[in-house]
């Protein structure tokens, strides 16, 4: 396994000490702080690698120029590298082997003193991919070989300085045996393919541009290929290949179109062109992430490249083509430009973020990708924001970086460039884009030049909005009104508060855009206008108005807070149907379910019998006549806000009372609302049509889909129709096949054995859709899923050392299926444990993210967050844990006195 390399590795005299990992806990368990920055005391020039593939290990070579940074500051004259899990060979200074004297290696890292101003360095190392399941650096999948070099990776190839602010020029040789590995891949353009006689291959990639060392990338292995091309805005031909495990190419044609899609979208809308001659993407099967944008050679999770009618849902279609875009996207934001350091990760990733969605909403549908935005930020970033994890979208400590790839970095990071985008106006937001583009291409820069470009593009001072990017937590917007009958006057007021955060008890006030409406009592819009929120209180006079008006708050989710303002029923129903904000509509609509549940929660507290109001369901009613011309919205509407949301809005998390709450409500739904479900299926079933993936079909089976759940609700009666989809489409339409085994997944009748056992069959030999298998199988509402789980990690198809399966199977279970994994004995938490403790020797990236949903555990009631908290000490106190579940496991366990 991969902590088993470093012991097996220490055979040779010099590298005593090589592996000293556990004894060195409290050292490299320490935080590392922004403020403690410094530029780097030595600069690298040009790196020459050579990488001689084998199976018993591979060979590094590394050619570096160095030479001492002019801004440094240190005096010294020693190059410290870094370096990890490595066996080193030799090490020599403008071509003289170094003696034992001349440098050593301690913690990690490589020290060479007294260095010269300007020197060569050339290193050998031998590492062993086929064991490194941390999937970090250099590693096998599928018997290919491949690379992850960001954050941390590249330092477990060779030694060398990596930091994302030392920026080189690459060269890779690959050297191979032809027969075994006959593709061979690295950053940049071909230079030339030499064969030998004993049958190696020996192929040179160069890359022209700049860049750190997290953004190199190397594949060697028997791949299949598709080949396209691309012709940019200023006449240049790309040549596009998509490289997939054998027998897959048949999976390949949607990420294809995907590619090109976002290159001229990213051309349209931001002026930006493809900078080499050849784009290629490779897709694998065991990757940590979802994908990676390595210049001119992206790695990809199968998951996000391979998609056809049968295999792929429609969600699956459209994440892939914001996967493609994304990684795509980070050549201008990410790669031209990159960051100085890690804690400036939001710099790339918050702003290709935005760069994605904005993507998605204009080639999709812009209130459903806001919709769905809003959706996931509210879900896994307004959680981590209340809790121990807690952060600023520019962290200013961290322990492990590859824990803060996180929902906050990402999308209230997303969140953030898009608050600046809504402050500046498109236009001044395009022109602030453009200058930092000019500005800082070729650069390693920080959040806070990205701010000053968009300042000085447009005029407008950004100093208090620049808190977004330093105070963690999510604002709550108090909002309140009144209206003067014999004036006509209407004011709001509205107030601002933060709750403190770890290490950040007070807040200063944030800069708030806030749309808004006014709509009068028939639903006619008054007015609207852009608040600017940027004081505790404000109070916003709007006058001559005919009678007291509905506001349309926070319109297209203006800014990631919570608002509060007490909306009667009747309110939110006018919202639902009038709004001129189509989001606001869904906004309304969620609202409105959400007060029917928490009252009935209430009502379960109290003992009551439970109540559902007859004109929240005469609402829901109205939709359905009135909104079928858009019929993915529609879709979107009739579904209630999920269990993990309703849950924010509790002080005290009863996840058994949200969870009968939800089930009654939305049966009540199937049953008043059963002859309209009935209709709209038939008439957008069409089990002759072929699968065409476009935004009106998608539509279509989004609501088909969603009206066929709520008649699965209703139990005997219906089971025949979602057998009979499923059966109808198991071959052919996997949106409609999964939306039908979905619902039979939570009926505990031999239907549901049956269909599953039938889909196994089925698809057996696709990885991806067995995950789909494990997933479902896992967020199945039945009382006895988390035994169903612990025999399916027994099952041959699953694997523990492939983060989709973990993902599907473990994750599924312990993140998003909170009634079963939160019940009272705590088994769910006894069986996350031991998940995380195994995982922790084979992937600690995997097992960290794991550990997540045990650190809410003061959401909930007393016994359970004994209960929670008492398997987290139990990590916490496991030997040699990895830095990545310590950090996790020790901020969650941390004593501090915020309230939830
Ligand atoms: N740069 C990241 C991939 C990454 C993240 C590598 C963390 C190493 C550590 C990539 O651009 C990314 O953000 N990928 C996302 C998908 C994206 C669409 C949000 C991912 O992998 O989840
Ligand atoms: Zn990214």
């Amino acid at each position: 396994m991969g902590h088993d390399l470093r012991a097996a590795l220490s055979i040779s005299g010099i590298n005593a000490g090589v592996f000293p990992r556990k004894s060195m806990k409290n050292i490299t368990q320490e935080p590392i702080y922004l403020h403690d920055y410094q530029v780097p005391d030595y600069l690298i020039d040009t790196i020459d690698l050579t990488f001689e593939l084998n199976e018993e290990y591979t060979r590094v070579k590394s050619l570096l120029n160095v030479m001492a940074n002019p801004l440094a500051t240190r005096q010294d004259r020693h190059l410290i590298l870094h370096g990890e899990a490595l066996e080193l060979i030799s090490i020599a200074l403008n071509n003289k082997p170094l003696n034992a004297e001349q440098y050593e290696i301690k913690n990690d890292k490589l020290h060479i003193f007294s260095v010269p101003d300007e020197f060569t360095l050339e290193i050998h190392t031998l590492i062993k991919p086929q064991e490194n399941t941390a999937l970090s650096g250099l590693y096998k999948s599928c018997g290919n070989f491949c690379t992850q070099c960001e954050a941390h990776g590249f330092r477990r190839m060779t030694y060398f300085l990596d930091r994302p602010d030392v920026m080189a020029r690459f060269t890779t040789t690959i050297i191979a045996d032809e027969a075994k590995y006959p593709v061979l891949l690295s950053n940049g353009n071909l230079i030339s393919i030499e064969k030998s006689e004993d049958g190696k291959q020996r192929v040179k990639w160069a890359d022209p541009f700049k860049k750190p060392c997290y953004l190199f990338a190397l594949v060697g292995g028997d791949l299949d290929s598709v080949e396209d091309y691309f012709i940019t805005q200023s006449g240049r031909q790309v040549t596009l290949r998509i490289y997939v495990e054998k027998g897959n190419r048949d999976k390949t044609a949607h990420a294809m179109e995907a590619v090109k899609k976002a290159m001229r979208w990213d051309e349209e809308v931001f002026g930006r062109e493809y900078d080499l001659d050849i784009y290629m993407i490779v897709a694998v099967s065991d990757f940590n992430m979802g994908a990676m944008e390595n210049k001119g050679l992206n790695i990809f999770n199968t998951q996000y490249i391979l998609a056809n009618p049968e295999t792929a849902t429609d969600v699956d279609f459209i994440h892939v083509e914001s996967v493609i875009a994304h990684e795509y996207f980070h050549n201008w934001t990410g790669n031209r430009i990159t960051c100085r350091d890690w804690f400036q990760l939001s710099l790339k990733e918050g702003l290709t973020i935005f760069r994605d969605q904005s993507f998605t909403a204009d080639t999709t549908s812009k209130t459903v990708a806001r919709i769905q935005d809003v959706k996931d930020l509210r879900q896994s970033q307004f959680p981590e924001d209340a809790g121990p994890l807690a952060h600023p979208v520019r962290p200013e400590s961290v322990i492990e970086i590859n824990n803060f790839y996180t929902a906050t970095v990402y999308n209230k990071g997303a969140e953030v460039i898009r608050m600046q985008q809504t402050i500046l106006g498109q236009d001044a937001f395009r022109k602030g884009m453009d200058l930092y583009f000019d500005r800082h291409d070729g650069q390693a820069v920080t959040i806070e030049d990205f701010v000053k470009a968009m300042e000085d593009a447009s005029g407008i001072d950004l100093t208090q909005f620049r808190l977004w990017y330093s105070q963690a937590g999510t604002p709550v917007l108090k909002i309140k009104d009144e209206y003067d009958a014999k004036t006509g006057n209407y004011t709001l007021h509205i107030e601002q508060t933060c709750t403190e955060t770890p290490g950040q008890p007070h807040k200063k006030p944030f800069h708030i855009p806030v749309k808004m409406g006014l709509l009068d009592q028939q639903g006619k819009e008054l007015l609207h206008d852009l608040l600017h929120i940027k004081n505790a209180k404000e109070v916003f006079h709007f006058k001559n108005l005919p009678s007291k008006p509905v506001p349309s708050l926070l319109r297209h989710f203006s800014a990631p807070v919570k608002v509060q303002y007490p909306y009667t029923n009747a309110e939110l129903q006018l919202l639902m149907q009038h709004d001129t904000d189509l989001f606001n509509r869904w906004e309304a609509g969620q609202q409105y379910a959400l007060n029917v549940m928490l009252k009935m929660i209430q009502d379960v507290h109290d003992n009551k019998p439970l109540h559902v109001p007859g004109e929240y369901i005469s609402a829901l009613n109205h939709l359905l006549l009135t909104m079928q011309h858009d019929k993915w919205l529609l879709a979107e509407m009739l579904m209630l806000p999920t269990e993990k949301y309703i849950a924010e809005y509790m002080t005290v998390v009863d996840v058994d009372a949200i969870h009968h709450v939800r089930e009654v409500l939305a049966t009540e739904i199937a049953k008043q609302l059963k002859p309209h479900f009935l209709t709209l299926y038939e008439e957008h079933h069409d089990v002759t049509a072929p699968y065409v993936f476009n935004i009106h079909e998608v539509g279509k089976r989004q609501l088909k889909n969603t009206c066929l759940f709520y008649l699965m609700l209703l139990n005997d009666e219906t089971i025949p129709l979602g057998l009979k989809q499923f059966e109808l489409a198991l071959k052919t339409n996997m949106t409609d096949t999964m939306a039908a085994l979905a619902t039979l997944n939570n009926i505990d009748a031999p239907e549901r054995d049956m269909a599953l056992n039938v889909f196994y069959e089925q698809w057996k030999n696709d990885p991806l859709i067995v995950d789909k298998w494990f997933a479902l199988q896992a967020s199945s509402k039945l009382p006895n899923t988390l035994k169903q789980v612990k025999k399916l990690l027994h099952h041959s198809a699953f694997d523990i050392k492939n983060p989709n399966k973990v993902y599907a199977l473990i994750g599924s279970f312990c993140n998003r299926n909170l009634h079963c994994f939160h019940t009272p004995d705590g088994e769910g938490y006894a069986f996350l444990k031991d998940c995380v403790l195994q995982l922790d020797k084979i992937n600690p990236q995997i097992a960290a993210r794991m550990v997540k949903p045990l650190s809410e555990w003061r959401r909930y009631d007393v016994g359970r967050q004994h209960l929670m908290h008492e398997v987290l000490e139990q990590i916490a106190q496991s030997k040699n844990i990895s830095k990545d579940v310590f950090e996790i496991v020790t901020k969650s366990l941390k004593k501090q006195e915020i309230i939830a």
